[in-house]
């Protein structure tokens, strides 16, 4: 586990921000309040969250029970024997009370083009798209593919599937092809919704393109796509199969802008949201209605401190769970403006952020370390005379945050008045479970610091699974009782949930990361203990990488390892070996670098491919990743027992060809 750049030995220093203090008050209003409110949530879950959940969703039929199941039988369900749904929390309740208050303001990729939709404009389109999607033949249990740019349609989409209970899931559009077609297939989605094209950074991406080839390619019989639904986006000419595409506005103005809510109990599936793990193909992460809102809406609650009036923008994609969970349900499910980013932090310049902050007045800004740094590299000069007066809460998220970034995100961008965030939490947990609270925890930069309501964290020894007690400890972190928002099985695979999450360490919920405890009690995430690596907050499995690289008809082996990056904080490195006959050629590396594009998607390009002629491998056959990767981290000189390699000689060639001569 990576100690680097980590210090934490220090006192808590940040106390608490100023503009947490003042006429503002925090919604919890102390540490020692925080302890009270956290303690009950653990000891008294059934009384704190069912006070919670009355206090923040409308129900049909109220829950009897507050939750049952346990991580040995990896059965979990809470709210049990209630009714409600998604959409009716996230848009009709503050339809019928404040229409006229902005739901989504739309940063389109021209920082000009600014679209502001209200809650009853909101509910009029998510209605309209709902009956859209009935007239298609989608029926409650359904699964919808969404494959759109950062446009408010997307928002629409996922909330129409909610109304009448589909159950979406969303594919981040920078997945290639391929990828999109083992989702469709792996959940038997018969629609698929999508936009002509997409913009991105002053550029054009073929969305239904993507989607007419990923559709070309099905095999299976369940996943037979009836239709694909498309937003003309740009209004480029794109191929047409007639009777199977429809265009979203032929069809938006046929339908009637009323929609009947559809029932959902509780534990009904909401979404599907696929993410890589260590090992096979991508797992449909299942997410159900009741538990997931109240995670998302408690923690833009607390987290985020959010009350009325605020401008919530969180920056990441809608394709991952962060989009889902802080642009569209959390903050819709409070009544909040939520803001939608659809171009990059630098386009047309370093300054675009800053500025949209500054036009919208938002008052809670959400992102990735990755951009974090990047920003900061290229320089203040990008923040002159800008005001970014209206923050009061700034988040990070995705990965750990090295302090000279966190530093300077406090100083630059919360002029040091802000609460800085730094939350830790993944696409199984359905929201927030490691983060300070704004005006109440004292921070220490790179630290997510302590557990949010009902996370009940722990640090085990990795080997003997033994809970390592007390403070001053480092292990692997898991958590050690179920909470609301956490996904209750893998679609499809219930035994692969069980066996990723729940088997590692039986009574326990597994994260995969590496973790310690400080003096204080503190937590500090130390990345990933499995084979995923996260590059600029994308999580990444090496064997899928490794699977894409072996289709390639020269490549006889591959191994893939993380290696440290200063700004996208892993990168890939990628090692094969070439089939008997086969000669290095000119070019092979780029090829097999676009072998992954395609493959995955752009954003899983290696960053260093290497053709070699042997890996290091055991006397069996197995390849030792743990070398290569020592390697690539410049930490040869620390490779540990390489007396088991069949061919000891295989590890100076390597050196040679990762580091060169020196
Ligand atoms: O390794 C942790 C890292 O991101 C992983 C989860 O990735 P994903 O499911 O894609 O969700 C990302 C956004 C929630 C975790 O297992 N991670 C996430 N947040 C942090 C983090 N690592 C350190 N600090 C964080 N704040």
């Amino acid at each position: 586990m990576d100690k680097s750049s980590i210090n934490e030995d220090v006192d808590p220093v940040y106390p608490i921000a100023e503009r947490m203090l003042g006429d503002h008050k925090a919604n919890v209003e102390d540490i020692v309040k925080y302890e009270e409110m956290w303690e009950s949530s653990i000891n008294t879950p059934d009384i704190f969250f069912g006070d919670l959940a009355r206090e923040l969703l409308s129900w049909t039929k109220p829950f009897e029970r507050v939750q049952q199941g346990s991580f040995h039988e990896g059965d979990i369900a809470w709210f049990l024997e209630g009714e409600l749904n998604a959409c009716y929390n996230c848009v009709d309740r503050y339809a019928l009370e404040t229409p006229d208050k902005i739901a989504i303001i739309h940063e389109g990729d021209e920082p000009e083009n600014v679209r502001k939709i209200t809650y009853g404009e909101l509910l009029q389109e998510v209605c309209r798209l709902s009956n859209v999607l009935k007239s298609m033949d989608v029926h409650k249990g359904d699964k919808v593919i969404i494959y759109m740019p950062m446009i408010p349609e997307a928002v629409v989409a996922m909330l129409a599937c909610a109304r009448i209970g589909a159950v979406h899931s969303v594919v981040f559009a920078g997945f290639s092809s391929d990828s999109l077609r083992d989702r469709i297939e792996d959940c038997g989605a018969h629609v698929v919704l999508t936009s002509d094209e997409g913009r991105r950074g002053g550029k054009n991406i073929a969305t239904k393109l993507i989607v007419d080839e990923a559709i070309k390619g099905t095999t299976t019989t369940t996943s037979t796509v009836r239709h694909v639904l498309v937003y003309r986006r740009t209004g480029s000419d794109v191929p047409w199969t007639e009777n199977r595409d429809l265009w979203w506005h032929d069809e938006m103005a046929k339908a009637r802008p009323y929609c009947p809510l559809t029932t959902m109990s509780s534990e009904d599936p909401l979404f599907l949201l696929y993410t890589s793990g260590s090992t096979g193909t991508p797992k449909g992460i299942v997410h159900t209605t009741a538990g997931y809102l109240i995670g998302a809406a408690s923690t833009v609650k607390y987290v985020f401190d959010y009350q009325p009036g605020d401008i919530h923008a969180c920056m990441a994609d809608i394709g991952w769970i962060t989009g889902h969970t802080y642009i569209v349900y959390g903050p819709l499910a409070l009544g909040a403006t939520t803001v939608l980013f659809e171009s990059t932090p630098t386009y047309p310049d370093p300054s675009r952020f800053w500025k949209m902050v500054e036009k919208h007045k938002v008052t809670q800004f959400y992102t990735a370390p990755t951009a974090i740094r990047a920003l900061r590299r290229l320089g203040d000069k990008w923040l002159e005379g800008i005001d970014l007066s209206s923050l009061r809460v700034i988040g990070s998220v995705g990965e750990p945050i090295n302090p000279e970034a966190w530093e300077w995100y406090n100083a630059q961008i919360g002029k040091g008045e802000c609460a800085v965030v730094d939350t830790y939490w993944q696409t199984e947990t359905g929201s927030i479970i490691i983060s300070p609270l704004p005006g109440v925890t004292p921070t220490k930069p790179g630290s997510a610091t302590l557990p949010f309501f009902g996370i009940k964290p722990v640090i085990l020894d990795p080997q003997t699974g033994a809970e390592l007690e007390g403070n001053d400890v480092t292990g692997v972190l898991a958590i050690s009782q179920p909470w609301p928002s956490m996904a209750r099985t893998v679609y499809n695979n219930h035994h692969r949930y069980l066996e990723t999450y729940l088997n590692p360490y039986k009574g326990f919920y597994f994260t995969g990361d590496g973790a310690s405890r400080d003096k204080d009690g503190y937590i500090w995430i130390r990345g990933r203990v499995d084979d995923v690596i996260n590059v600029s907050g994308h999580r990444l499995s090496t064997s899928e990488i490794e699977s894409a690289l072996i289709h390639h008809e020269s490549v006889a082996e591959a191994a893939v390892v993380g290696g440290h990056d200063d700004l996208t904080g892993q990168c890939i490195h990628a090692f094969t070996t070439l089939k008997p006959n086969v000669e290095i050629s000119e070019g092979l590396e780029k090829e097999l670098s676009l072998q992954v594009r395609k493959v995955i998607g752009p954003f899983a390009t290696p960053k260093r491919i290497y053709v070699v002629s042997d890996l290091p491998k055991t006397r069996s056959g197995k390849i030792m990743r743990r070398i290569l990767r020592k390697i690539v981290n410049k930490e040869h000189d620390d490779l540990g027992d390489i007396s088991t390699l069949a061919d000891p000689s295989v590890v100076d060639t390597l050196i040679f060809k990762v580091l060169g001569p020196d």
